[in-house]
């Protein structure tokens, strides 16, 4: 028997199904209107007119293209409110999307770099994450990324900077500009997070080549993968990852929009399902790419026909085993899927 027969209407299915997010940047949801609204707050001149101007200025060739505009984007988070406000901001559009946990990414070097202290920016994400849970339900979680385009010793100062707030963020990532910036360079640092107990993950297999990933899982012991869809160029890295459950958290409208997928038709998520690995799908960084976690669902189901309900179930069963909670909140989550896909029409 098919338990997913009776499902017609696959884009409402998609948009109501419970579901987890864990690849999001906190600084890539930054809107253009509230870009404006914080210039103003915190007296900070910009270098575009309108909200118009600066949204015309999203044509992205690639990764490199992107993070300059997202650099500049980010100077106008000044205060533990802003960081609060952005937060917040995010958790109310994850709500609309139906999205029960979302683990954000948060790059403290963009900010302490322009003098921002790091206390600032962990205080106003966390206490992002408590008006969350309380006035939305949703749990959150940080993951402090150590930008790969600065030097290790960067990341160690970094990671020095954030102990103070060690309870606040689950784990450490790897992001920013990925070619000529392998694993191996951030080998120490993530040995040192290891010791400490945190989750580990790494942007690998973007725009970097296939061998970036077996270096994330080798080098750096990563958990997760983000991105990870140059994994389609190595048979058998496809299947060790698929035999180990390593999780991808695939972007597709961020693939499209930074040309590693300029048309998502020819997107690998579909096949890398197909052949047994832990896909989820995420928004990286919704602000910039035209859509958040929903948007992004209906988009790949739209481009890829060959995708059916049993693949949405399979993502956002994905998204939750992928997630660092414990075995009895995952089972819930699942449980409360299973009630989704039951109920639908
Ligand atoms: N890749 C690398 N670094 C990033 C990204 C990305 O997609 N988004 C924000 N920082
Ligand atoms: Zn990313």
């Amino acid at each position: 028997m098919d338990r997913f027969a009776h499902i017609t209407d696959l884009p409402a299915l998609l948009r109501a199904m419970p579901k987890a997010e864990l690849h999001v940047h906190i600084e890539g949801t930054l809107e253009p209107e509230l870009i404006f609204e914080l210039a103003r707050r915190n007296g900070i001149a910009l270098k575009y007119d309108s909200v118009e101007a600066l949204r015309a200025a999203y044509a992205f060739t690639d990764l490199q293209s992107f993070l300059d505009i997202y650099y500049a984007g980010a100077s106008v988070l000044l205060h533990e409110q802003d960081f609060h406000d952005l937060g917040v901001a995010y958790f109310r559009r994850a709500a609309d999307d139906h999205i029960v946990h979302a683990e954000l990414f948060f790059d403290p070097q963009t900010h302490t770099e322009r003098g921002v202290d790091i206390g600032v920016v962990i205080r106003g994400l966390s206490r992002a994450l408590e008006t969350a849970q309380r006035e939305l339900g949703i749990s959150g979680a940080l993951i402090l990324c150590f930008l790969r385009h600065l030097s290790e010793e960067d990341a160690f100062a970094t990671l020095e900077q954030a102990l103070p707030y060690r309870e606040h963020f689950i784990g450490v990532g790897l992001d920013s500009s990925e070619r000529g910036h392998p694993p191996e360079k951030f080998q120490r640092v993530f040995a040192r997070c290891r010791e400490l107990g945190l989750h580990l993950v790494a942007h690998a297999g973007e725009e970097g080549p296939a061998q970036y990933i077996h270096d994330a899982l080798d080098l750096l012991h990563v958990q997760r993968i983000d991105h990870g869809v140059r994994c389609i160029d190595d048979p058998a890295l496809m299947q060790r990852l698929a035999r180990r459950r390593i999780p991808l958290t695939v972007c597709p409208l961020s693939n499209q929009k930074l040309q590693v997928y300029p048309d998502l038709r020819d997107h690998c998520l579909a096949t890398l399902l197909e052949h047994g690995l832990c896909v989820t799908i995420n928004s990286d960084d919704p602000a910039y790419f035209g859509g958040y976690l929903n948007t992004n669902f209906l988009a790949t189901f739209e481009a890829l026909p060959q995708l059916r309900a049993h693949h949405a179930w399979q993502l956002a069963a994905n998204s939750f085993e992928a997630s660092f909670v414990d075995l009895a909140t995952k089972s819930a989550w699942l449980k409360q899927l299973g009630e989704a896909f039951d109920v639908a029409g």
